[in-house]
């Protein structure tokens, strides 16, 4: 079983962005948490950032007949991306939506999320932890 996990926009920042909400570790710590995840579970996991709309449109298009999951944090084209929500639907893959932190209970304009539209199940506001339950959950569901 195959997962893609993809990062938008400035989550390549992590470490150094706002770390009272984003915490301190880096992109590089959280893809190696998210392949260790993978591998204990049975799955492998590949991962990969852009801060541009188009590239994570064509990432999501790509993975087409070639992942079974994709988990996925699109940053701020969450609150935006009427796009990304449609190259989601139009490959139709399992997708689990995963945000650091607490969406719901910030500014009002994350409280909408595009990317809900389509996702199959949504975790905000447990860090690095909610990418270990995203990656878990689709392997659960491709096992039954
Ligand atoms: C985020 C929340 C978004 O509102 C924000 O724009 C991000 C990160 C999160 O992981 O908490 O870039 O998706």
């Amino acid at each position: 079983m195959k997962i893609l996990v993809i990062n938008g926009p400035n989550l390549n920042m992590l470490g150094k962005r706002e770390p009272e909400i984003y915490g301190v570790k880096t992109l590089d710590d959280l893809d190696r948490f998210c392949y260790s995840v993978g591998k204990k579970a049975g799955a492998k996991v590949d991962s990969v950032q852009s801060n541009h709309e188009g590239e994570i449109i064509d990432e999501i298009q790509n993975a087409l007949a070639r992942y079974d999951g994709i988990v996925i944090n699109a940053g701020g084209y969450t609150h935006t991306s009427v796009s990304i929500l449609d190259a989601l639907k139009a490959v139709a893959i399992p997708t689990v939506e995963v945000h650091l932190s607490d969406v719901k209970e910030r500014e009002e304009f994350r409280k909408f999320s595009y990317i809900s539209l389509y996702a199959e199940k949504v975790i905000i506001g447990k860090g690095f932890e909610g990418y270990a339950e995203a990656i878990e959950y689709l392997v659960d569901k491709y096992k039954k």
